[in-house]
């Protein structure tokens, strides 16, 4: 059974990666700081697995520790999800992303070349693409990046570009993401912000169950058949196979892998004004909301091609919309404080 060490497993996207992995023969080691999660989410993790998992609380920045790690088990390859991603926050504090978030994927690098593991899938983000592409976004599309959590994902991806140049031992794969939503089935983990959320599914199921009051609806004079922005919304559990499948292509020797960026999204569109009325259905209520200005940096629309990720990985979104509001709304009712205890 290989063995694969998943950075930030018991985050959002992480958690539910480490559940498919672990449901496809892989054994996972998790390294994680909790400085977006919650030590809880490993014994709801081995609930659902029905087995131990191995995580050390340690910072990937922290290289002795790190190394401490890498002595102990013999990585097949590397799944990072660490890194900080509120792009606000990082507008507010450059250093602390920039640091964070390079100094996190550098080390990590040094000590897979020491280790001598080369397999590497990287969490990274649709907000790489320029604002004046057209839709849907396809991986070859020009490339602009207007915040610091959005650089810190598209230097990453230079550094694996030019690493992967260098030396054809290297074999990375860039995931894309577009609009993760929803939750593991089991209502047991999924989303859970600290503070007030950012994004826009938890900000609808706290007001749905009267932490907040009032949905802010950021624009509605895009140029969109409501006014309201299109995003394009994607299951986190298909966001979690996307991984398997990339570690898997890694992994298998006869497939020729230098460094490859894939989108991960559903291909279809949902304007804001959609997803209130999609959550309102499936919470059998309505949703109260103020339109307000738009939030600055925000684009009208974004939307994934999917094509490579049929191509190299086999891989295609199962899920709907309606699906990703009633897991989401599954975990908001089971979990009304996330991880909090
Ligand atoms: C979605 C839509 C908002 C909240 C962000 C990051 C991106 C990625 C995914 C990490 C937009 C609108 C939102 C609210 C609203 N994260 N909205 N009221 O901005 O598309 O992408 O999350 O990789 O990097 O930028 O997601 O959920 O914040 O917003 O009207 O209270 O909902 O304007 O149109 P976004 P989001």
């Amino acid at each position: 059974m290989k063995t694969i060490l998943v950075t930030g497993g018991t985050g959002y996207i992480g958690s539910h990666t480490v559940l498919e992995l672990l449901d496809n023969n892989y054994n996972v080691v998790i390294v994680d700081n909790f400085s977006n999660s919650s030590p809880i989410v490993k014994n709801a993790l081995e609930k659902l697995a029905g087995r131990k998992i191995i995580l050390y609380n340690i910072d990937i920045c922290d290289k002795k520790a790190l190394e401490q790690i890498f002595k102990k088990h013999s990585f097949s390859g590397i799944i990072n999800f660490s890194s900080y991603k509120a792009v606000g926050e990082s507008v507010a504090l450059p250093l602390k992303y920039y640091n964070n978030n390079m100094k996190g994927i550098l080390t990590l690098l040094e000590v897979m070349e020491n280790y001598k593991v080369f397999n590497l899938v990287f969490s990274s983000s649709a907000t790489v693409y320029a604002e004046d592409n057209e839709m849907p976004l396809v991986e070859n599309d020009k490339l602009s990046t207007d915040n610091p959590y959005a650089r810190t994902k598209l230097m990453t991806e230079e550094i694996l570009q030019d690493v992967a140049d260098a030396d054809c031992k290297w074999r990375f794969i860039a995931l894309r993401y577009f609009n993760p939503l929803g939750a593991h089935k089991s209502g047991e983990i999924g989303e859970s912000p600290n503070g007030i959320p950012n994004n826009l599914a938890p900000f609808i199921t706290q007001v749905a169950i009267g932490k907040i009051k009032q949905l802010s609806v950021f624009g509605a004079d895009y140029n969109t058949p409501d006014g309201t922005a299109i995003r394009d919304y994607v299951h986190v559990n298909d966001l979690a196979t996307g991984h398997k499948l990339a570690l898997d292509l890694l992994l298998n020797t006869d497939a020729a892998v230098s460094f490859e960026t894939i989108n991960l999204g559903s291909g279809k569109g949902y304007s804001v004004l959609e997803v209130i009325s999609e959550f309102e259905k499936v919470i059998e209520r309505k949703i109260p909301y103020h339109i307000t200005a738009r939030r600055t940096g925000d684009m009208e629309q974004s939307l994934a091609d999917i094509t490579k990720a049929a191509q190299l990985l086999d891989w295609r979104p199962r899920y709907q919309l309606s699906d990703m509001c009633e897991d989401s709304w599954r975990w908001q009712t089971r979990h009304p404080d996330g991880y909090k205890q």
